[in-house]
């Protein structure tokens, strides 16, 4: 598996390996693997010849009071990991590499981006799709492989391809959870003990809405409200947002529709956690 540290390296390998005829799939990341980023990194592979992971914690992307000091970093682990999941290149620039002078230019998708984790992160999602925007650049993928777990990054990220006219196909990997239920994260090594415990109940509740939707409940916001309060029975977790959109759309649904989505955002301790699943229809 090889390194490239530089963007026009970078751009250089993609385009020898585009002249040869292969196939290149991307799969965005800011390491600290953990079994999802290596399952959309596997299946990266069935889609393309050559899978190629990019490796960057992204400044624009973190808030002021966010967790961009601390965000865990291990590159040599990570390129361990990654040779083990049949990927062929790792691009890891450097902040300065990235961002030569500074950042001027933002890509920035609108309305899709109002709402959820947008609504309370402010600029997010302008970090993620300029990020994206010079990744699919640099490296010129004909496929890029994104988790269903970040729902909204994943719909904004399908309407900025859409918009901006790239040819790159985006694939949406489902989540991948632990055996106890928890979706797997980077930021799950921030929990204690207790607070992974606490943790477990964005899982729980998602399956309890899924059964009450099943079973005839369709009405949104009677479920919205029921999901609530089962979560705030734990008083460890505080509830950021409980929302019931349309997966692509991300707007209301007030009447459950196969494209309902239960949307969750908590914070335990300092921790925050998302997760999501559909509630009329398998994942
Ligand atoms: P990061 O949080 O490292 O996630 C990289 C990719 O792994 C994203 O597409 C995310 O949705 C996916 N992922 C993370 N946990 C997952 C899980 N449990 N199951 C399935 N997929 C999972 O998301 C980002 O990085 C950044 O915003 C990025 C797109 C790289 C732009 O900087």
């Amino acid at each position: 598996m090889d390194l490239i540290e530089s963007p026009s390296a970078m751009t250089s390998w993609a385009r020898d390996q585009a002249r040869a005829g292969k196939i290149i799939a991307l799969v965005p990341t800011m390491g600290a693997f953990h079994e999802g980023h290596l399952c959309l990194m596997r299946h990266a592979a069935g889609l393309a010849d050559r899978v190629v992971v990019s490796l960057f914690v992204n400044p624009l992307q973190f808030g002021p009071r966010e967790d961009l000091a601390r965000y865990p970093r291990n590159l040599p682990r990570d390129l361990e990991l990654a040779a083990g999941a049949k990927v062929d290149l790792v691009f890891a620039p450097a902040v300065d590499a990235m961002y030569p002078q500074g950042s001027l230019t933002r890509v920035q998708v609108a309305e899709l981006t109002d709402t959820l984790c947008g609504a309370r992160r402010p600029g997010h999602f302008d970090g993620v799709t300029t990020v994206v925007a010079k990744l699919f650049n640099i490296v010129g993928p004909q496929v890029a492989v994104f988790g269903r777990k970040d729902l909204q990054q994943l719909a904004v990220i399908r309407r900025l391809t859409l918009d901006l006219n790239w040819a790159v196909e985006i694939i949406g990997h489902p989540i991948v959870r632990e055996a106890d239920g928890l979706a797997m994260s980077s930021r799950n090594i921030y929990l204690t003990p207790a607070g992974r415990c606490s943790a477990l109940a964005l899982h729980r509740v998602i399956n309890f809405a899924r059964q009450r939707a099943a079973t005839g409940e369709a009405d949104a916001a009677a479920l919205t409200a029921e999901v609530r309060a089962r979560l705030l029975m734990d008083p460890a977790v505080r509830v950021d947002y409980v929302s019931i959109v349309h997966q692509h759309r991300l707007v209301a649904t007030p009447i459950l529709t196969r494209d309902s989505v239960l949307a969750l955002a908590v914070f335990i301790g300092t921790t925050r956690l998302i997760d999501n699943g559909l509630l009329l229809t398998e994942e």
